[in-house]
C-alpha cells in the first residue's frame, strides 16, 4: 500500500535506482547486516569497483558531536567502501536512542524525515557503480511512522540479501523472513541467504544441521555461510551478477 503511495507522490515509475545494488536485510537487529555489507563492499572494493553505502537511518548514534562514532554503521560502512563521500552521506538521519527510528526519533521531540530515507539512496546513484543498502532490525521494522524496512527495499527494487545468525531457531527464522519477502512477487527477489556465525558455536552440529536443513528447505535459493571472522562466504558468491 504504502508502496504506490510512496511511488505517487515521488513520481516514480517503476524502479527509482538507475545504479545496481543490492539491500542487506535481516532477520533481526544485530544479526551481522553491517559485518556482512562490510565484507561485500571490501570485496566488490578489490574488484576496483566504486562501492557506495546507504544506510538511511541509524539509532543509537549522538549525532550532535561532529564526527561519528568508529564503531558506527555509518563510519563502518564508510571504512568498507574505501571512504567514498562522507559517513553523513551513507546515514544522514541518526538518533539517539538504541530504538526504532520513529522511536528514537520521538524521544528527542523530532520525527523521521521519510522523503530523505529515499533522497539519501538516491544521491548514491551518481557517485558509485554499485549500491549497498543495508536496512533496520529486521524485514518489518518500522523505519518511520508509516514506512518499514519491507516498504523501502520494494520501493527501491535491489534483490535482497537476508542474513540470518547461524544459531539454535535459524530455519524458522529464515522460513518467516523469506515468506514475508515472497509476499511482494518478482519486484522484490531474494539474491541469497547469508547464515552468519556471529559467535563461535559450541555445538557443531547445530549450526552444520542449520545449513543442510535450509538447503533442503529452500533449495532454488542461495545459500552462503559466513564463520565467525571469516574473510570469505562459502562457497564463494559473485556480488556483482547478483545485483541489479
Ligand atoms: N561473522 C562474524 N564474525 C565475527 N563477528 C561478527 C560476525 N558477524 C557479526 N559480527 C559482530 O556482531 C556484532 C553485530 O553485527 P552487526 O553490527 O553487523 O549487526 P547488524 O545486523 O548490522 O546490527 P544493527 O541491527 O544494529 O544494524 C558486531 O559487533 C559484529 O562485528
Ligand atoms: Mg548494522
Amino acid at each position: 500500500m504504502l508502496y504506490w503511495s510512496v511511488s505517487r507522490r515521488e513520481g516514480f515509475r517503476g524502479r527509482p535506482l538507475s545504479v545496481p545494488g543490492l539491500f542487506i536485510a535481516g532477520t533481526d537487529t544485530e544479526v551481522g547486516k553491517t559485518h556482512v555489507a562490510c565484507l561485500i563492499a571490501r570485496q566488490l572494493l578489490q574488484r576496483g569497483i566504486a562501492v557506495g553505502a546507504c544506510k538511511p537511518v541509524a539509532t543509537g548514534i549522538d549525532a550532535s558531536s561532529e564526527d561519528l562514532p568508529p564503531e558506527s554503521d555509518p563510519v563502518r560502512l564508510w571504512e568498507a567502501i574505501g571512504r567514498r563521500a562522507e559517513p553523513r552521506r551513507i546515514t544522514p538521519q541518526c538518533f539517539r536512542l538504541p530504538a526504532a527510528p520513529p522511536v528514537a526519533a520521538a524521544a528527542q521531540g523530532s520525527e523521521v524525515n521519510e522523503p530523505l530515507l529515499l533522497q539519501a539512496v538516491l544521491w548514491w546513484q551518481r557517485h558509485c557503480e554499485f549500491l549497498l543498502v543495508e536496512g533496520v532490525g529486521g524485514w518489518f521494522s518500522p523505519l518511520s511512522q508509516q514506512m518499514t524496512v519491507a516498504d523501502l527495499a520494494v520501493l527501491l527494487g535491489l534483490p535482497v540479501v537476508l542474513v540470518v545468525p547461524d544459531r539454535l531457531g535459524a530455519v524458522s527464522q529464515t522460513l518467516n523472513a523469506l515468506h514475508a519477502i515472497a509476499r511482494y512477487g518478482p519486484g522484490c527477489p531474494v539474491a541469497a541467504v547469508v547464515l552468519n556465525r556471529i559467535a563461535p558455536s559450541r555445538a557443531e552440529t547445530e549450526t552444520a544441521d542449520n545449513y543442510c536443513q535450509l538447503r533442503a528447505w529452500c533449495p532454488r535459493i542461495p545459500l552462503l555461510r559466513l564463520e565467525h571472522h571469516g574473510q570469505e562466504f562459502s562457497p564463494a558468491a559473485d556480488w556483482l551478477a547478483w545485483g541489479r
